[in-house]
């Protein structure tokens, strides 16, 4: 099945959100999409939430779908320039509530390593889009990919990343496991595959 940007009705409110190394556009399309076709009972999880940008799209395309939980893993404890965690998670919040998402977006501060620990529900859609080291990419891969449905979607942001390119590379490309979606290159280079078989 090929899959097809999805422009949503409040797509502006959305852009106005900080874009600041956060997906755009182009790339959102392709999320709120995805989303959109999850169904209810599965979970979408997203690693690297941030200030909650490519969180709106994942979520509008799920209010506009089937309503499926968006599950936000981010520990919001970055210092950037002065800006701490806690004001980035107040704006997250503050963002999925102007959106109009937040009765569908379930946040989880915490690394992704321990939310796993003791993730248990089956996941329709996973986007990741935290650290982009060979190391940790590969971590996260293998922790949260044995959740997956069958048909179920993974999506990396910024793929052109040398370290995210070898962990698609080596876990995603040519496995037997994963079906490459082919989507025109986007700014950040997402890629998006979906799960052939669960076992
Ligand atoms: C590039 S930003 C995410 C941008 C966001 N996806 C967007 O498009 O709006 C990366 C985020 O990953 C988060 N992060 C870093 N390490 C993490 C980890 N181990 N588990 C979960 N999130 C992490 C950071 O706190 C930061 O908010």
């Amino acid at each position: 099945m090929a899959i097809r940007p999805l422009i949503l009705p409040n797509e502006p409110e959305i852009e106005a959100i900080d874009s600041w190394s956060a997906v755009k556009t182009d790339e959102g399309r392709y999320l709120a999409y995805l989303a959109s076709i999850v169904p209810s009972h599965l979970s979408i999880v997203e690693i690297g939430s941030f200030q909650g940008r490519s969180t709106c799209f994942l979520a509008s395309g799920s209010k506009y779908g089937h309503r499926a939980t968006v599950y936000a893993v981010d520990p919001w404890n970055l210092n950037l320039d002065g800006i701490t965690g806690e004001h980035l998670y107040a704006n997250f919040q503050q963002n999925i509530h102007k959106v109009g998402v937040n009765d569908l977006v379930f946040p989880l501060r915490a690394e992704s390593s321990d939310i796993v620990k003791n993730w248990k529900k089956p996941i329709g859609l996973l986007h990741i889009d935290d650290g982009h080291e060979y190391e940790v990419v590969l971590e996260e891969y293998r922790d949260w990919f044995p959740y997956i449905v069958e048909n179920g979607w993974i999506v990396f942001h910024d793929s052109t990343w040398p370290d995210v390119k070898k962990v698609i590379d080596e876990c995603v490309q040519d496995s037997d496991q994963w079906r490459v979606e082919d989507i025109p290159a986007t700014s950040h280079g997402l890629f998006v595959a979906q799960r052939t078989h669960s076992k």
